[in-house]
Formats: structure tokens, sequence, C-alpha cells
């Protein structure tokens, strides 16, 4: 019963982002590509507003980290020395009835319960699957699988278009190697030493099998990732820095529910076999909990591997202490579309009204909000149409607002209740006759007077 709830209202929040032009299927008019969206005019508006906050967050209001936009496609031999050409794999079987794919860890998980295939290899996994009679989950037929196999979830593509001349690059799926392979350029050229950070936000891709529940899991998504370059021994009160640091951004900053947030600490058996210690940061998503936020003690594996692979020095010259050393790294990495369905998900209320009527509300921080003000004429004549473009050109230039003329009022209200707008305007007769218009509140439904000619102070004051 409970499970059904939660679908239901992943259904609904999926119903509304389509409704209100947060998020499109991808390439809906050709019957659509699984798995792939478009966000629409007001769900660009969140990303980017997220990805301002995040940057004045991570870079901007510290001294000690910068930022960095480095290339989606890198040289083959990044992701030889990351680990990724050998390990970045999912564990898959095949029903071989109706050919569909699973993910072995997940499948199982379901089956014997959260953390069951911890530590355990893939000849383990095989032999759990193989020994119980499974039925497939899609077509219902019994133990007809196939071997489970390691497969990598890299996009490969080519570079060059010579026949026979071209090379096999990857798309990257994470952003932090770009940021590996220019520690010495940013260092050296931007005067900093340790302890100090590089920022990096873009697009990463994976050949996800189990693409699923809605963006929380895509091929093509965004991340935000943060390499904070230490000197060993000094990792594990960093760690703890950048846990309560990234705690601290989603509560106070994006206003997200402390229910809706927990640490997950890896145990043992599940860290990367580079990592002295990893905690995610977990959302409680319609589906359930699930990774929003992965924060890694990396220790100095992947500059090593680079200086190894490159035959560079990465070595950071300490010219005061007269050593040389290869920093350890805490790695703060977060996905920008799953943190757009969690302040979507939390936000989201059906919401019981007096009058027994139900809205729609999104109870967005207004620093979130794609709109910060709807501006409404009670009617389109008369002059009250030209009055609330008047006010529109006034906000404009500090605000994002929305002018809206069509429909009564109360219906615009709740279109902008969907949207997420923290403030509504509407404009009428007595506007004409005193010069103050009436300000309503999205969650208190609060309406107050308010003179023109204070409105800016108002909202500088409330947004
Ligand atoms: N550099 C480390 C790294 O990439 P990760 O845990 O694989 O670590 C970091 O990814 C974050 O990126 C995750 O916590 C999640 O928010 C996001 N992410 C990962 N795979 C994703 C996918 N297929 N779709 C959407 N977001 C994803």
């Amino acid at each position: 019963m409970a499970q059904e709830k939660e679908d239901s209202k992943l259904k609904d929040i999926v119903s509304l982002c389509k409704r209100r032009g947060f998020v499109f299927p991808g390439s809906e008019i050709y019957g659509g590509l699984s798995n792939s969206f478009d966000y629409g005019p007001y769900g660009v508006e969140i990303l980017n507003n997220l990805k301002k906050l995040w940057w004045e967050y991570f870079v901007h209001r510290r001294e000690d980290v910068i930022g960095l936009d480095s290339s989606i496609l890198l040289h083959p031999g990044v992701w030889e020395a990351s680990g990724h050409i050998s390990n970045f794999s999912d564990p898959l079987f095949d029903c071989k009835s109706c050919k569909v794919r699973f993910r072995v860890d997940h499948f199982l998980e379901e089956k014997k319960g959260e953390g069951f295939t911890i530590g355990k290899s893939l000849e383990e996994l095989q032999e759990v699957l193989r020994s119980e009679d499974y039925s497939c989950p899609k077509c219902g037929t019994k133990g007809s699988f196939t071997e489970a196999r390691n497969f990598n979830l890299m996009f490969k593509t080519q570079q060059g278009a010579n026949e026979g001349g071209s090379v096999d690059i990857y798309l990257r799926p994470e952003t932090a190697q770009g940021i590996f392979i220019n520690f010495k350029n940013v260092y050296s050229t931007c005067r900093r030493k340790p302890p100090f950070g590089i920022a990096q936000i873009g697009k990463s891709f994976r050949n996800e099998i189990m693409a699923r529940q809605f963006v929380f899991r895509t091929r093509e998504f965004e991340q935000m990732e943060m390499e904070f370059f230490c000197e060993q021994g000094t990792q594990k009160d960093w760690f703890e820095h950048w846990v309560n640091y990234c705690i601290e951004f989603l509560e106070v900053t994006l206003e997200i529910k402390k229910e809706s947030i927990r640490i997950r600490e890896h145990e043992k058996a599940e860290l990367s076999f580079y990592s002295d210690k990893t905690s995610d940061i977990e959302f409680k998503f319609p589906f359930g909990w699930g990774e929003l936020w992965g924060i890694a003690s990396r220790t100095d594996y992947d500059l090593n591997q680079h200086e190894k692979f490159s035959k560079q020095d990465l070595k950071y010259n300490d010219q005061v202490n007269n050593k040389k050393y290869i920093p350890y790294v805490v790695e703060p990495a977060l996905g920008l579309n799953r943190l757009f369905l969690a302040v979507i998900s939390d936000a989201y209320e059906e919401e019981k009204l007096p009058d027994g009527e139900t809205r729609v509300v999104l109870h967005l921080s207004s620093k979130i909000a794609p709109i910060k003000i709807g501006i409404f004429p009670l009617m389109k004549k008369d002059g009250l149409d030209s009055k609330a473009k008047e006010i529109q050109n006034l906000l404009r230039n500090h605000w994002y607002c929305e002018y809206d003329d069509s429909g009564a009022i109360g219906k615009r209200y709740r279109r902008q209740d969907e949207l997420g707008t923290p403030f509504c305007i509407t404009i009428d007769y007595d506007t004409l006759k005193d010069e103050s218009v009436t300000v309503r509140e999205r969650d208190s439904m609060k309406q107050e007077r308010i003179s023109i000619n204070n409105l800016k102070t108002y909202f500088i004051d409330k947004i």
C-alpha cells in the first residue's frame, strides 16, 4: 500500500513536470528516446538556479576553491589510468525468453534485502542466481537466465574522419578526471597550495542499463563535483568538514527538510579499492531512499595513476617545507538532475484547502523558484493591463517575473502555485486610484495591499 502511494507520488510529479513545462520526454515527436529528457522553460530556470547557488557556495564563498571547465572528450589514456576502462562496469544478465536485461545486484537486493550483494564477487552473485529458481520480473519465465557478465558503462565513439585513422575515445562518465589531469595547470598558474579545491559543473554520460525513475538515473546527466587536495593525514578532518558543508547547503541554502536527508556511511566491503572512507547523503525520493551526493576520500590514487600513465611529475612542490608530495583528495560529487528531482519532491504538496478544494503547490525556496513574481491585471482592459506591464518593467530588472492576463484570477494563482512562484501581484481598479496592488504569498495564501512605490523594498526584504 505504502509502495503504491510512493509510486503514485512519482507519477504525479512526472505529470506536473510535463504539464507545467519543467521536463519533457526526450525526442517526443519521434516516439521518444528511452530515458532521455528535455528541460522546459521552467525546468531550465531551476537547473540554472541550482548551479548558480552551488557555484556561489562552493567557489565564490570559499578562499580555497577555484573553478574549471574541462572537456567532455579526453585522451583515452585518462580512462586507462583512472581504471574506468577495466573497472567501470555493471554486472548484468538477460532473460533468455523476453531478452530483457537486468542488473544482478539490483535484482538480488530486491529478492534478498538491502545490502545483500555488498562485497560479493560476480561469481558469488552468479552462484546465488543459479541456485535459486527465480522467475523473470518482466515475462515471468522461470530459471531462464544467461550467465551474469560485466558491461562497461562508458559510451565509446571515434575521433577523426579518416577510415582506419580514427581513434576510439569515450564520453566522460564523470567530471572528476578532467580536474585531476589539470591539477598541475591550476596550482601552478593560479598560485595555489594544498589544501585547496577545484570545482566543476558539467555533463557526464553512462550507458546505464537500468536507467529509470524519471531523472534519477539517466544516461546523460550533469554533475557538480569538487576535488579537494590536501596533505596526507589531514583527509579525515577535511572529509568531516565537507560532509557537514554539503548538509548545510541542502538544509540552509536550498531549504530541503531535515527529515528528507540522511547520511549513509559505506561499509568496508563496499568501499572502492582506492577509498579510505565514503559516505552518501541520501534523499527520501518518492520511491524510497537513494543516493543524492557521494562524498569520497579518494586518497592519492588518481594523481598517482595519472603520474604513472602520463609520465609527468604531478607532485606538489612545497618549497617552504622543502618537500614534494602527491596530495590526498576528498571529493563531494553531486548529480544536478537528482538534486532537481529532490527539490521538486521535497516541495510538492497536494494541499487540502478549507473550502474543500485541493491545490497542488510547490513550496520551493524563492532562491530556487523559476519565477519569483507573477503579475496579473484583473482585466485585460481599462488600463489595468498597461499598469501591470508598467509594474513588470519596474521589477523585471531585479527578479524574473511572469505576466499573465488570461482566465480567472483563481486559476492564475493555481498555475503559479504549481510553478512554485512565491509571490503574485494583482492590479485592480483600486490600483488606478490609490497606486497600490494586492500581493499574495504562495504558502500562506495571505494577501496584503502594498503601494507600488514600496514594492521594490518589499520584495528585496522577502526574496
Ligand atoms: N566522481 C565520482 C562520481 O562520479 P558517483 O557516485 O558515480 O561518483 C556522483 O556520482 C553523483 O552523480 C551521484 O551521487 C548522483 O547524484 C549522480 N549520478 C551518478 N550517476 C547518475 C545517473 N546515471 N543519472 C543521474 N545522476 C547520476
